[in-house]
């Protein structure tokens, strides 16, 4: 799919990479705004429709959970059944492509929707490049090196960032391609886990953001590590965080955020 926004310079995608991967400077700057799922709140989840509004409203991250079907189909899905989406029993893992890719993952959300079928990995970031936007692609099963295989051939490894909750996958997929930012995300308590973030050395850390202190944000702005928050849809909540000087918000709502993160940073 082309649209007037597909001209958008690789250089601007680069930069906002670059700002991901610079250590950050607490306090200063606004937050960078992700939507998740796509603009989940607009459209549904994981769906080209979301992924558009989310481009639409000016979202320049955009983040989608990615799951492998039987036969080796990188999709777009959150859950680990598909029925609360899809409406059918099974799972996108038990699956294959033929059938998931027929599947009306829409109408859950609302019939004007109901056009909307299950997309690839690969679609998934074309589309948010198109949109001028870096893909926050969410591993939730399959290996690694199908992960990479993808973004090589689609040649994205400026337009995208890998995360997951699964450290060890992010391990191993830096080893295929070590160029790409990956960011640890978790809940609970941080300092149970901090060992671990050490170890691994993200580029980002996401963490739950009803799980976190201010100490704790203090503790990963500290060590230089990026954080992103999950899931901020309160002006309120995403205001407090701004002040502290988090890295990014992953929301629902990105238009909402949005305004939030320019306002006072003129
Ligand atoms: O981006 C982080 C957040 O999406 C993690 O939780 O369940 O929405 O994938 P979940
Ligand atoms: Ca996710």
């Amino acid at each position: 799919m082309q649209n007037e926004s597909s001209n958008w310079p690789s250089w601007i995608s680069f930069l906002i990479l670059l700002a991901f991967m610079t250590p950050p400077a607490m306090g200063e700057g606004k937050p960078l705004i992700i939507a998740h799922r796509g603009a989940s709140k607009a459209a549904p989840e994981n769906t080209a429709a979301a992924i558009l509004r989310a481009c639409k409203m000016g979202a320049k991250i955009i983040e989608f959970d990615v799951r492998k079907t039987a036969d080796g189909e990188l999709v777009l899905f959150h859950d680990d059944k598909l029925e609360r989406i899809a409406g059918v029993k099974g799972s996108i893992e038990g699956s294959d492509w033929e059938s998931i890719k027929k599947l009306d993952v829409g109408s859950w959300f609302d019939e004007a929707f109901s056009d909307q079928k299950p997309i690839t990995m690969g679609k998934a970031i074309e589309l948010c490049r198109e949109g001028g936007a870096i893909a926050l692609v969410e591993h939730k099963s399959g290996d690694a090196a199908s992960y990479a295989k993808i973004i090589s051939e689609l040649k994205a490894e400026k337009d995208v960032i890998v995360q997951s909750f699964n450290w060890r996958f992010l391990a191993g997929f830096r080893k295929q391609l070590p160029g790409i930012p990956v960011g640890a995300l978790g809940s609970k308590k941080l300092s149970d886990k901090i060992g671990a973030i050490v170890e691994l050395n993200p580029e980002w850390v996401g963490w739950k953001f009803s799980d976190l202190s201010a100490a704790d944000l203090e503790t990963l702005q500290k060590l230089k590590f990026r954080v992103a928050l999950w899931t901020v849809n309160g002006p309120e909540e995403a205001e407090k965080w701004k002040a502290l000087g988090v890295d990014g918000i992953i929301t629902d709502v990105p238009d909402v955020m949005l305004k939030i993160a320019e306002q006072g940073s003129q």
